[in-house]
């Protein structure tokens, strides 16, 4: 093995798989598969109690080809873990106002307990003032600048799904984030802010990178954790991962059909890794994993009953 992980990020207490390249591979396919289990026993306890499943409704506007893969699978996600799918697909030329008017209408639906609006959203439409009209308690995204800024206070309620399944990974594969060195490249609402701040949470040093960076390899290189989330393919090089890092890719990028990478160079980056996510099987199932977690925990949390 080429990095030596002991001098790093904490070791492993999971049983992870080990990979040929020196890297353990989190295998967030596997894991999401635990999450997601877990999940729908706790939406039958729902289902058992209130007489109803938890009901999460997706909305997506227009035809994004990657909104309609992520949002089937949303779908199909919710029906398999004892979740009720709402849907409404609208057409590309739905005004913001429509939007809204939509948005409120599903706030006071008692069977909903989470939305999502799946972004981005067509040209002319505002999506921040779209989330912003989400109920709070309903904002299974974790959005909303109310959720936003309970995680930034230390006390968190619906997590940004991402970020959150990042957290989760790490957790369970017995990465002690606490005290690390920890980089996230890429500062969008989505996912580099909320990561920031669940790694804050978590108990690591953070530094977050950005188009002003001034030097992003020096940052990289020093990063014990590393989250990219940048969305273009390859964009940091294998050699510039530390030595035994945990490294979290969350890019999906499209090079060709069927063929889908993240934004670090995997191939060098698991020779020098302690831990790598691979792409497609890494971060990606954690997201949906999550987002079910909050569908059920938003449920249990307007029912008033335990989470
Ligand atoms: N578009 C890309 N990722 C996401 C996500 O996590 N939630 C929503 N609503 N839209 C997205």
């Amino acid at each position: 093995m080429s990095g030596d992980r002991s001098s790093t990020a904490a070791r492993s207490t999971a049983t992870p798989k080990a990979a040929s390249s020196g890297a353990i591979i989190l295998d967030g396919k596997a894991f999401a598969a635990q999450v997601r289990q877990a999940v729908a026993l706790h939406a039958g306890e729902f289902a058992s109690r209130f007489g109803r499943p938890p009901g999460l409704a997706v909305i997506k506007v227009g035809e994004d080809p990657a909104s309609c893969v992520y949002v089937k699978s949303k779908r199909k996600a919710c029906s398999e873990g004892g979740i009720a799918s709402f849907e409404h697909d609208l057409p590309a030329a739905t005004t913001e106002a429509q939007l809204i008017t939509l948005v409120y209408a599903l706030n006071h639906d008692d069977r909903v307990d989470g939305i999502l609006v799946q972004l981005p959203l067509p040209n002319g439409t505002d999506a921040n003032r779209v989330m912003d009209a989400i109920d709070p308690a309903k904002d299974v995204d974790g959005f909303h600048p109310v959720n936003t800024g309970l995680l930034a206070q230390k006390r968190p309620k619906l997590r940004p799904c991402t970020p959150y399944g990042v957290i989760r990974l790490a957790e369970g594969y017995g990465i002690a984030l606490r005290g690390l060195r920890a980089t996230v490249v890429g500062a969008s609402n989505i996912v580099g802010r909320p990561m920031a701040l669940e790694l804050l949470l978590a108990g690591a040093t953070v530094t977050v990178c950005h188009t002003g960076t001034r030097d992003l390899r020096a940052e990289v290189e020093r990063a014990e954790v590393l989250v990219a989330a940048v969305g273009k393919a390859g964009f940091i090089p294998g050699e510039w991962i530390r030595p035994g890092a945990a490294v979290f890719d969350v890019g999906i990028n499209r090079i060709a059909p069927g063929k889908l990478v993240g934004d670090v160079e995997y191939e060098p980056a698991a020779r020098r890794a302690g831990w790598i996510t691979p792409v497609p099987g890494g971060v990606g199932p954690m997201t949906i994993a999550m987002l079910l977690s909050n569908a059920v925990a938003a449920a249990f949390m307007r029912a008033g009953g335990k989470n």
